[in-house]
């Protein structure tokens, strides 16, 4: 969600007439994109301020910007800080290129939030009334989401919010309640984007599997969103993120078993293996629902790539319940998963009712604990690639050089990901960025594929 308003903020200030530039030391404006999952989002923008506010001293001129959910919970309060000029939520980022130049001006402190954001609207059809979810949509089909760091592939948004409450999350509280866009609108909008060029999509939402847009008789839901953008000429790969396990339509799996552009990977998180702390969670499943669901979904989509989350350390989370967690990472067999230390968030409903009783050391421990178990499964599924050929999107140049130069010597290292979001490191030509080519894999690692240019 943040890449992609990263992505139409930067293409509306470029249309506003400003220039782009990577250095803080070469701009006259600096917005920062914030985060609020975790305290260490959080803090990593605050020490960003810390040094911007002494380029200030020296500059007076800058204008410094924080958008997105950080500006949201925070408001005035970031406002007040000496190095920041403007605050902007995310439901807001369509007027950034005016407070932009309204601050280069006055040289005023401005403020965007929107105030109640959870009494605003129920998750109804007419939420598409409201104005600034209008403006939104209007911001989105205006400006270019595929000016994103891969190129070829660009995030269309399909729903905002979120309703589900999960007792840690922030994310209710900032990006407000669920809103589907109309379908028509995201299929116009991915149109676009294919006549621009683009090849993969990926439909986005925090869950994406409950979009629901009631249009005359017809709702539309997420497989029928797919269907339609699978005739979309010239787009070749969708994907969408992120799933919740409940309310998991079988015929998001039917579709994506039969519909040739929608990538066979699911992205699902289940956050813990232990049943009580999935209730003091607000998670809604058990643990073996979830493990039914994921079968159904291997059986309906054979090969079927499974990426999930976890949370460790969670209030009140014992040694038992961190087993379980590591007996469903066992079981589930992912191909990978992003696992976070609990990190409690003021206003959700964990930090008010429950402590934060996990030791820092403890949450560290089984963080790496689960990463290891996790490696080993990974590393299972690479070690099948080996000698394969496999068609992946190339997304640049790798960023950090893989060590594996015996293989890789000579040419740029690239990277490319299969259908089913597995990384490949790769030589080849820059001007690969962007296509579809074919990679032989000739050694894995439990993170990573390495192969040899076919074609
Ligand atoms: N602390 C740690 N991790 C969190 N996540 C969400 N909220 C928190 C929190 N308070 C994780 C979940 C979610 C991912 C995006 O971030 O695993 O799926
Ligand atoms: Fe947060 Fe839960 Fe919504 Fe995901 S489903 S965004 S974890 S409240």
């Amino acid at each position: 969600m943040n890449k992609l308003d990263s992505a139409l903020v930067a293409s509306a200030i470029k249309d506003a007439g400003f220039a782009l530039t990577e250095k803080v030391k070469d701009a006259d404006v600096v917005l920062i994109n914030t985060c609020s999952v975790r305290q260490h989002a959080e803090d990593r923008v605050l020490s960003h301020l810390g040094h911007l506010k002494h380029a200030k001293r020296t500059r007076p001129g800058l204008v410094v910007g924080v958008i997105g959910c950080m500006a949201q919970r925070l408001g005035a309060e970031l406002l007040d800080h000496d190095a920041v000029d403007i605050v902007c939520g995310p439901a807001q980022i369509p007027q950034i290129p005016d407070l932009v130049k309204r601050a280069l001006e006055d040289k005023t402190k401005l403020l965007s939030v929107t105030e109640n954001i959870r009494q605003k609207t129920q998750a109804t059809a007419a939420n598409n009334e409201l104005r600034t979810m209008n403006s939104l949509d209007d911001f989105e089909l205006a400006y270019d989401s595929s000016r994103s760091y891969i190129p070829s592939q660009a995030f269309v948004r399909a729903m905002r919010g979120c309703n589900n409450f999960c007792s840690y999350c922030v994310v209710p509280y900032v990006r407000g309640p669920e809103v589907s866009r109309p379908a028509g609108q995201v299929i116009e909008q991915i149109k676009k984007l294919a006549a621009d060029g683009v090849k993969q999509i990926t439909l986005l939402g925090q869950t994406i599997n409950s979009y629901n847009y009631p249009a005359g008789d017809k709702t539309y839901r997420l497989a029928d969103l797919l269907e339609m953008a699978d005739e979309v000429d010239g787009i070749r790969w969708i994907r969408f993120i992120t799933s919740y396990p409940v309310g998991f339509d079988e015929a998001i799996l039917r579709a994506t078993a039969d519909l040739p552009k929608v990538c066979p990977y699911l992205h699902i998180p289940a956050q813990s293996g232990s049943d009580r702390i999935l209730k003091a969670m607000n998670r809604r499943y058990t643990a073996s629902e979830y493990l039914d669901l994921l079968a159904k979904a291997r059986e309906i989509v054979p090969g079927i790539a499974i990426a999930g989350d976890f949370i460790v350390g969670f209030s009140g989370e014992t040694d038992a319940d961190f087993a379980a967690t590591v007996e469903l990472v066992k079981k589930a067999k992912y191909k990978n998963c992003f696992i976070f230390k609990y990190s409690p968030r003021p206003g959700t409903r964990a930090d008010a009712k429950l402590a934060d009783t996990v030791p820092a050391e403890v949450k560290r421990q089984r963080n790496i604990e689960l990463l290891e178990v996790q490696n080993i499964i990974s590393g299972e599924y690479n070690k099948c690639f080996l000698g394969q050929e496999l068609e992946v999107l190339v997304e640049g140049p790798s960023k950090k050089p893989h060590l594996d130069r015996a293989s890789h010597a000579g040419q740029g290292q690239l990277v490319g990901r299969t259908a089913t979001d597995y990384i490949v490191v790769f030589n080849g030509p820059e001007s690969l960025a962007g296509q579809f080519t074919k990679v032989e894999i000739t050694k894995v690692s439990p993170l990573t594929l390495f192969g040899r240019l076919v074609s």
